[in-house]
């Protein structure tokens, strides 16, 4: 199978700070990928460099047949201004862009897939909402209906998970099953080791540089695990 992401990068800083040296991996179509590692240890710096947010320092991310719009990325919340003046059906309509053309005025047929998508994450009835209202998990429920209104082959998720209570954590863990089961590519950051053990066939670690890659039960052992916490 020919790959959809050859990654190779050498070095990433952000001005003096080193934050990922040797990275080099292949990701394929319909891979399930998690990212694990230390706080600091570069997880947002490779997702980022995944969604080609910025090139690497030193080294490339080769994306094969990825358009722009066949990417969907979902920030850390952390990273998240939701005090920005946006409708809950604003965002949904952001993720529907390539099907309006860039414009975000929705004719009947979008809308009623907006309508759809917010029922499909439990916001029905939300559309008229200022995301400054929203909670925690309700703000991560739309941003998981941004995901699905963008139709993406890659779907990369940081962090989707933290801070979210379980039952919203299990509808998420539904979709993203469903978009897998779709044929797409997903890649996650997680913290939840187990999750990740149950989860997704195939994981990296990453601790300034990438400690380990390939099937879970080999990457996430105490050993390297051990390494990967004294390594940032
Ligand atoms: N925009 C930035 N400017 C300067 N330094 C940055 C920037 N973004 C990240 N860094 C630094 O790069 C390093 C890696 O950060 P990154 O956010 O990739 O780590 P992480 O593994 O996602 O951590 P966490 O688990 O806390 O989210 C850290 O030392 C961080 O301080
Ligand atoms: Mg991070």
């Amino acid at each position: 199978m020919s790959a959809l992401i050859n990654v190779a990068i050498n070095d990433h800083h952000y001005g003096a700070i080193q934050a990922l040296t040797s990275c080099h991996l292949t990701i394929y179509p319909k891979d399930m990928i998690a990212i694990v590692g230390p706080n600091g240890g570069g997880k947002s710096t490779l997702m980022k460099l995944l969604a080609g947010l910025f090139d690497p320092t030193q080294g490339s991310v080769r994306r094969q047949n990825l358009r722009p719009q066949d990417i969907a990325y979902l920030a850390q919340r952390t990273e998240i201004d939701r005090t920005f003046p946006l409708k809950v059906e604003d965002v949904i309509a952001m993720g529907l862009w390539p099907k309006t053309g860039g414009c975000y005025r929705l004719g009947p047929q979008e809308r009623e897939e907006l309508l759809d998508i917010l029922d499909k994450v439990g916001l029905k009835g939300f559309a008229k909402r200022s995301i400054s209202q929203l909670s925690g998990g309700q703000l991560q429920r739309l941003f998981f209906g941004r995901v699905m209104a963008q139709d993406a082959k890659l779907i990369l998720l940081d962090e989707p998970f933290t801070g979210i209570d379980q039952p919203t954590v299990n509808d998420l863990i539904s979709l993203v099953h469903q978009w897998h089961a779709q044929g797409r590519t997903i890649i996650a950051v997680l913290h939840d080791i187990s999750l990740v053990r149950k989860m997704f066939p195939l994981a990296a670690l990453v601790a300034r540089s990438l400690i380990a890659y390939g099937q879970t039960e080999h990457v996430l052992t105490p050993e390297n695990l051990t390494m990967a916490a004294f390594n940032v």
